[in-house]
């Protein structure tokens, strides 16, 4: 008698690192800091992970922590995701096209203003424009409209069936606030990661500035449970979070600093306390 070994297919997202593959574009996601960021996770995976600045979801999908509280301010990337939750499985055909990108902005711009954007339909069309537009940037006109051009790719693979998602979230938290307002535990680990000081990218119509810089900072202070801060080490941010009592360590960033013409690499300063 011959016994067949069953084997199970392979998660569609899986990565070689036991993470999953994050389904957005997103401008400063953190994929690249995830190993540094396992070390650290690796004495606390017992707790809950809470992270105020989510964006494109690369750090939990790298850490699959079996809590966690998801926050971000950008209504439509928490929409997209609770439609993951829900088991999100697109139907119609999306095509690498100027024209219907333009189409699809216009239909997602009118579900905005007729307050609809916390819809299935909206969850759809914003992946395939954040799949699509220019270097997967999220920006917002003053009015919350999405205005992003077409972008210039070589090949899209778009992705239609996210049903594999839904197991993974499934005890996953979202919300969509200002930071100062979730709801925390003492005991909660947070991964905060918010917009640099230095902005050159807008994600949400509201901006981040530098009194905002230092209130996280302030509210972090105050967390009784470990927390991890990212930020570019600029000197104003070195000096907030020294001043604050955090341990600082660097990192050397996978992008360049070239808008000036500096070709140096970005450095990171990874802030800590009770880690
Ligand atoms: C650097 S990104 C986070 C990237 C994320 N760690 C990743 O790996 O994809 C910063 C995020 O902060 C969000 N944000 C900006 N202002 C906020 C606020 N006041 N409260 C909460 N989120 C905010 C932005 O929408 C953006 O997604």
């Amino acid at each position: 008698m011959t016994t067949v070994l069953s084997r199970e297919a392979p998660h569609p997202f899986a990565l070689p690192d036991g993470g999953y593959r994050p389904p957005l574009k997103w401008a400063g996601g953190k994929r690249w800091l995830v190993p540094t960021l396992r070390e650290m996770w690796a004495s606390h995976n017992h707790r809950r992970l809470v992270e105020p600045f989510c964006g494109g979801l690369a750090v939990v999908l790298g850490l699959v922590p079996e809590k966690a509280l998801l926050n971000d301010i950008n209504p439509h990337a928490i929409n997209f995701y609770a439609q993951l939750k829900l088991g999100l499985n697109i139907k119609w055909e999306m095509e690498y096209d100027p024209d219907k990108y333009y189409e699809y902005r216009n239909e997602f711009n009118n579900l905005i203003r007729k307050k609809k954007a916390n819809t299935k339909r909206a969850a759809e069309l914003f992946y395939y424009l954040n799949r699509t537009g220019y270097n997967g940037l999220c920006r917002f006109n003053k009015q919350g409209e999405y205005n992003v051009p077409f972008g210039t790719h070589s090949k899209i693979n778009y992705v239609s069936n996210f049903l594999p998602y839904k197991e993974i979230f499934k005890d996953w938290q979202l919300s969509c606030a200002d930071f100062q307002t979730i709801e925390i535990e003492p005991k909660d680990f947070i991964y905060a990661d918010p917009p640099y000081d230095v902005q050159f990218t807008q994600y949400s119509k509201e901006g981040f500035n530098w009194d905002d810089q230092v209130r996280l900072a302030e509210w972090l202070c105050k967390h009784k449970g470990p927390v991890v801060l990212s930020n570019q080490a600029t000197e104003k941010i070195i000096e907030l979070y020294q001043k604050l009592g955090f341990n600082l360590a660097y990192r050397d960033a996978p992008r360049l600093i070239n808008c000036t013409g500096n070709r140096a690499k970005a450095v990171e300063v990874i802030a800590t306390k009770r880690i």
